[in-house]
């Protein structure tokens, strides 16, 4: 029987932090069409209640939202005796790397303090299943072509340290109390949007990450996409990154709470693709998509930045089977769609 199962067929529950993010929005996705009943935690910073409306009209099912900082340990625990639950995804997390570097204290809270706070309520309430967003970004700079799990860790700015304690401070978890089950997946650069237009990603202001950018770049709203380094020892010069499609994401957290009890401890696994894209090849592949040039501009590096990361992804094929099913031509083309359906984001449907 799976780790996250109930008896008597009840379906099993799981608890989403940062549900009604990006990542977060899909996932529930996912796993409404497995047979997991949701309940989201999330304090709409980033995240918008109309990504779990539109979870609803994707899949027929709402989502219970419980807006709540998971810092907060007081409200956390209400969520947790409100609700019984069988195992957590824990996405709750600001994840922008250059912010990091100019508020490091806020990140170290949200990312680590929150953690801890979870980890604390979900064992006082007897929940001892989690499932970590990690990132490839602790890995650091590197002259490997391919990274796997045991590349060397070594941060290069406060969000990926953030990860890294977080990982870490999970992984202890497990080694000292014995019923605790953890999976962390470092995903590498999660972009696209689900196929049917509703969900996508929706950036707070000016976008930090490069699809969001190039969508608004083709759409109209902004002029130039800004290409942070032109002088990497890298092809064509631009930072080389293995983006991953948003649904093959999302469907590796169901994958990994099938399987969350294969081994004691914390298991930890790349979610990528092997194949390394530049910035200037994704933008080439985006102006395919959507037809239309994009202009760019290019600017110094940014702090924190590497050159390249890409995944082996080897060991979640072999453990689970994951493998990602979609392309870079289906990223690029599922991110316009949402982009032309949905122009100012979630905005359109009223809300921020
Ligand atoms: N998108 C990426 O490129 C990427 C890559 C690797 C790892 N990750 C990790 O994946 C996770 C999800 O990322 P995403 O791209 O969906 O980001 P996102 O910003 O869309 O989602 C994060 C969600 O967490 C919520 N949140 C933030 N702080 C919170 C708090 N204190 N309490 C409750 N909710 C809070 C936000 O409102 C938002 O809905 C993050 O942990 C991120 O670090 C993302």
């Amino acid at each position: 029987m799976s780790a996250v199962s109930r008896p008597q067929g009840a379906r099993p529950r799981v608890l989403v932090t940062g549900g009604a993010g990006f990542i977060g929005s899909h996932t529930c996705v996912e796993l409404i069409q497995s047979g997991y009943d949701v309940i989201a935690v999330d304090d709409l910073s980033a995240g918008s209640a109309e990504a779990l409306d539109r979870v609803h009209a994707i899949t027929g099912v709402l989502p219970i939202l419980e807006r709540v900082d998971v810092t907060d340990r007081h409200a956390l625990a209400t969520v947790f005796e409100r609700h019984s639950v069988d195992a957590i995804i824990h996405f709750a997390a600001r994840k922008a790397v250059g912010e990091s570097t100019e508020i490091p204290l806020s990140y170290f809270h949200t990312n680590v303090a929150g953690t801890a706070t979870l980890l604390a309520v979900a064992k006082e309430a007897g929940v001892t299943r989690i499932v970590f967003s990690s990132s490839c970004s602790v890995y650091g700079e590197t002259r490997a072509q391919l990274l796997d799990e045991t590349a060397p860790i070594a941060p290069t700015n406060p969000y990926a340290w953030s990860k890294h304690a977080a990982e870490r401070m999970i992984d202890d978890g497990c080694r000292y109390h014995s019923d605790m089950r953890a999976i962390s997946l470092r995903y590498f650069n999660p972009i696209g949007a689900h196929p049917s237009g509703l969900l996508g990603e929706v950036p707070v202001g000016t976008p930090r990450n490069v699809i969001p950018y190039l969508a608004q770049v083709a759409g109209g709203q902004r002029e130039r996409l800004n290409v942070f380094g032109a002088d990497y020892p890298t092809a064509d010069g631009s930072a080389v990154r293995d983006y991953v499609h948003v649904v093959d994401i999302a469907r590796g957290h169901v994958d990994a709470l099938d399987h969350i009890d294969d081994h004691p401890g914390m298991q930890v696994f790349n979610l990528g693709t092997g194949e390394g894209t530049s910035v200037l090849e994704l933008r080439a592949a985006f102006i395919e998509a959507c037809g239309r040039d994009i202009p760019y501009t290019v600017l110094p590096r940014r702090p924190g930045d590497v050159p390249r990361l890409v995944a082996d992804a080897g060991s979640v094929r072999e453990a689970w089977g994951w493998k990602p099913q979609l392309d870079l031509a289906a990223m690029c083309r599922d991110s316009w769609n949402f982009q032309v359906a949905n122009p100012r984001g979630y905005a359109d449907a009223g809300r921020p």
